[in-house]
């Protein structure tokens, strides 16, 4: 049986497979954040013609279904099939993302006063050829030039040393030898490379992101950022939290496919760099990793399945370097490869990166540091001592689990106002075209919006008597946002709750780390946000919300991507490498989930903007309470 696609391309159908599986074999990739259990109601294509044997429609409306629309990963074709994807259920792979706000990123490491210490360093060496009266080895006459410079201890692999004697004959006994530190004061041999041949020393840094992976190509020589890649990760096609991909990974041949799968979108980047800068694989010789705790099991190819068990532990925290053969990375195979260490199961390498990039283990004064992506994170501290939680926020600001979300990319309505008087809303779209969905930044307006204007109330939920806007859909009220094109966007009752339980979700978080350090929000000094959503979020918005604390809006820092600025700055200097596990050593994990008033907090914190107004004063003042 075939399938035909709208857009032209026709593929096989696999016997016994759904329609998901057919496309994903044939390389389209459907957004799929419930790993294609049938629950998300995320994967839908449209039927044109044919039939099909449909399991279950799960989230799809009457509406829908009159239309042809279908949930791909429940059903199967039972004849040739002509189909329609909307564009809201492609997963775009290799979109541009935003990756910093760090413009001078050289000039960034310079400002901790470190140097340039990277973790693959080079040293010129001219050896005196053998002779008669010197007849010594070509290894044991490298480790004899390699004494004078005080380079002592090195270890050589077998592959190093099995070249050794046409790479010094090549040069005529000049060579330029890359190396890198592996503790104390040992040494690995990386590689041996004869005058004139390999120029430049670049390095890769790596932000194995759960939505999206980002690399620097970087000159290990002067710090410079010489090139930027990034894509969302294909990992993405097996679920779109890291749950839904550890339930993957412990599947039979789950955790390869994993693997592979963000292997190969780094592998893609590096590919690209390559050949753009024309540099030889020899060239990168080392390599960091910033990630959560299950990105980097599962780039590594480590069992993640403890991750979510009770004691929740992972198969190792301080992960020992090792080489760029054993990450399958397409560089030179002795490469060393760090990896940012991690706390906890559910504070990762990435946080770790993102305070060492703050700063704030720097400072004698009191900071909160608040990574907000596909889960939340936060810390409080100073230079002396660091708490750290995760908080069970889940996907929404990125788009999962609400009925029209998406992430900010193009089509996404990022911002909403309602007319006070008429309650009708006007929206603005990025890249100003037509809406496909709602990303965290609207979804964040829109429900401060209905809620400002009496739409919904403190619980978010709808009065429907307020606009006939609010009617009656598929999963109970709900609130049209925009009608047009294809199809109506709307917030339903079920994204509210959503959406006010992460919130609730963060903001509680916050609160008992900073009852757990004995302390109240007036002592903080700054508040840093990172991650992508950090970019564009509105404090005002966020604070009338209830999602971040009510703190004068200069002590907030908008960091982007702080993961990325971690591994840059470890790749970059020995010296901070260390300052990242002394972080990492220092950080105290509090698992909220069993502090004793943890529900009390979450619960006073699911009203807008809370049950305690004394907590957010300036929502109060600005609303005239
Ligand atoms: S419903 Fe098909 S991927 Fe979630």
């Amino acid at each position: 049986m075939k399938i035909s696609i709208h857009s032209g391309k026709t593929i096989e159908a696999k016997a016994g497979a759904t329609i998901y599986e057919s496309l994903k074999a044939n390389g389209i990739f459907l957004v799929s954040p419930c790993g294609a259990k049938g629950t998300c109601g995320k994967c839908t294509v449209k039927v044109l013609s044919g039939d099909v044997d449909v399991k279950s429609y799960a989230k799809i409306g009457q509406k829908e279904r009159s239309e042809g629309l279908v949930l791909s990963c429940q059903a199967r074709a039972d004849s040739d099939l002509q189909i329609e994807i909307p564009e809201h259920s492609r997963l775009v792979l290799g979109g541009k993302i935003a990756v910093s706000i760090f413009k001078d990123t050289a000039g960034y490491l310079k400002s901790y006063d470190t140097g340039i210490d990277p973790l693959t360093k080079r040293v010129s060496l001219s050896l005196p050829p053998p002779s008669i009266n010197d007849n010594i080895g070509d290894l044991e006459r490298l480790r004899r030039c390699l004494e004078e410079f005080g380079i002592v201890n090195v270890h050589f692999s077998y592959e190093f040393v099995s070249t050794i004697m046409d790479k010094l004959r090549e040069g005529d006994f000049n060579a330029v030898l890359s190396y890198a530190k592996t503790s104390g004061n040992a040494f690995e041999g990386i590689s041996l490379i004869p005058s004139g041949r390999c120029a430049g020393q670049y390095g890769l840094t790596v932000d194995i992101g759960t939505t999206t992976v980002v690399v620097y190509l970087v000159s290990l020589t002067t710090g410079d950022v010489i090139d930027i890649g990034s894509t969302y990760n294909s990992q993405t096609k097996f679920g779109d939290d890291v749950i839904t991909r550890i339930v993957h990974a412990t599947e039979g041949g789950g955790l390869s496919d994993l693997r592979d799968a963000v292997v190969g979108d780094i592998n893609t980047i590096v590919d690209f760099f390559r050949e753009k800068h024309n540099i030889d694989t020899c060239g990168i010789e080392a390599a960091s990793i910033s990630g959560n705790t299950t990105m980097s099991h599962i780039f590594w190819g480590l069992n993640p399945a403890s991750i979510r068990e009770d004691p929740y532990i992972p198969a190792v925290n301080i992960y020992p370097i090792w080489h760029a053969s054993d990450a399958r990375l397409n560089i030179n195979p002795q490469a060393p490869v760090y990896t940012a260490p991690s706390v906890a199961s559910y504070v990762g390498g990435d946080i770790v990166s993102g305070i060492l990039a703050s700063k704030m283990h720097r400072s004698t004064g009191i900071s909160l540091f608040m990574d907000i992506g596909t889960n939340a994170e936060v810390a409080i501290g100073n230079d002396e001592w660091i708490m750290t939680a995760a908080c069970s926020a889940g996907p929404c600001f990125e788009g999962g689990g609400i009925k029209f979300g998406m992430r900010a990319t193009p089509g996404a309505i990022e911002s909403i106002a309602i007319d006070p008087v008429t309650l009708k809303p006007s929206i603005s779209v990025i890249g100003g075209e037509e809406p496909a969905g709602i990303c965290g930044s609207g979804m964040i307006d829109a429900i401060v919006e209905l809620w400002k204007t009496g739409i919904i109330n403190q619980k978010g939920v709808f009065n429907p008597a307020k606009t006939p806007l609010v009617r009656e859909g598929e999963d109970g009220l709900e609130f049209l946002i925009y009608s047009g094109g294809n199809r109506d966007i709307v917030l339903t009752t079920v994204d509210m709750e959503n959406l006010i339980r992460a919130k609730a979700a963060i903001f509680a978080g916050v609160s008992l780390l900073l009852r757990e350090a004995g302390l109240s929000l007036d002592v903080l000094d700054k508040v840093y946000v990172a991650g992508g959503f950090g970019n564009s979020l509105n404090v005002e918005k966020a604070v009338m919300l209830g999602m971040i604390p009510d703190l004068p809006k200069d002590k907030y820092v908008f960091l982007g991507n702080t993961s990325i600025i971690g591994a840059y700055l470890s790749l970059m200097s020995d010296a901070l490498r260390m300052e990242l596990e002394s972080i990492a050593s220092k950080m105290t994990y509090i698992e909220l989930s069993v502090v004793g008033d943890y529900m009390d907090e979450y619960m006073s914190a699911m009203f807008i903007p809370h049950t305690d107004m004394s907590k957010f004063p300036s929502v109060s003042t600005a609303l005239g309470l």
